[in-house]
């Protein structure tokens, strides 16, 4: 399993199990046990999830050593601010009936078209993130959702920069420009959405590279993901694609395969803009 390192030093395995709409508790004990069989160690979730607590049940049924898998939790919206941010962090600690999570993101910034202060907010939220890694509760700390003007803001007051910023990233929304600018700042991308949701599927361009190839689309489309450098974290309930999306390391794409699914146009995913979005502040 290939490793990717952080600015800090901390390794996340390159491959994760995404856990968004996975709610059903009973359900979350199998996907996790079948996970961690197949080879996952990386859980994504996030306090808006509402699986927190099946997450952490199902790792406990599968009786996984805390040091054996990496957690990955996300702050929601309505806990932004220096003091928020930590309470909240505390609150889905415990959920966890963990002292650390191994990676803790801010899950959207405050969005400029409901905020005018949208800056100062992400700025406080963001010095609580420093105080819950310098108090060891996060291992790394990061950001989702951070456009390059986010980012850049951040900077102006920042004393850790976010180590990761996981976005929704796949063929079809290839990122491309923030990718660079986070090679330039020693920050990890993490593909949320790497498969587009499933509505990428079925694009003829992703079809034909992988019969040429003998893999599968989605085999495809996070090989794709892989060689851009970006933290894949897949969401699947199904053991046969959870094996399937882990298969990836046996071969390659080349340039020119790179390169024609970089052209995809846009297609697919969730499609949320962090600076036109309102519902989620
Ligand atoms: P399912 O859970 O039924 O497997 P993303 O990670 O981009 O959000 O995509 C998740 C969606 O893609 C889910 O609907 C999931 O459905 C589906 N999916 C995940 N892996 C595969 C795969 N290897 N082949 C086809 N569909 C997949």
């Amino acid at each position: 399993m290939n490793q990717v390192k952080l600015i800090n030093g901390v390794e996340l395995p390159q491959i994760g199990l995404g856990t968004w709409q996975i709610t059903d508790r009973s359900q979350m004990v199998e996907v996790v046990s079948n996970a961690y069989d197949v080879g996952y160690r990386l859980f994504d979730t996030a306090a808006a999830y509402s699986n927190e607590i099946a997450l952490s049940k199902a790792i406990t049924e599968k009786g996984i050593a805390r040091e054996a898998y990496i957690l990955s939790d996300k702050v929601w919206n309505t806990s932004r601010g220096y003091r928020a941010v930590q309470e909240a962090c505390h609150k889905s600690l415990k959920k966890f009936k963990t002292d650390y999570f191994d990676l803790y993101l801010i899950h959207w910034p405050a969005s400029m078209k409901l905020y005018p202060d949208w800056e100062e907010i992400n700025e406080d939220t963001w010095r609580g993130m420093e105080q819950l890694y310098k108090d060891g509760l996060a291992k790394a700390i990061g950001v989702c959702n951070f456009k390059i003007h986010h980012l850049e803001s951040l900077k102006k007051t920042a004393e850790i920069m976010p180590m990761v910023d996981q976005v929704e990233l796949h063929p079809g929304l290839n990122q491309n420009e923030l990718l660079e600018y986070c090679k330039v700042n020693d920050i990890v991308v993490e593909a949320s959405s790497p498969l587009g949701n499933g509505q990428i599927l079925n694009n003829e361009n992703l079809q034909m590279i992988a019969e040429n190839k003998k893999k599968t689309v989605a085999q495809v489309c996070l090989r794709w993901g892989l060689q851009k450098g970006s933290i894949l974290i897949p969401k699947t309930t199904n053991v046969g694609r959870m094996q399937e999306n882990f298969d990836i390391f046996n071969f390659s794409l080349d340039k020119k395969e790179m390169d024609a699914i970089d052209k995809i146009s846009y297609c697919g995913g969730i499609g949320i803009d962090s600076d036109e979005v309102e519902e989620f502040g």
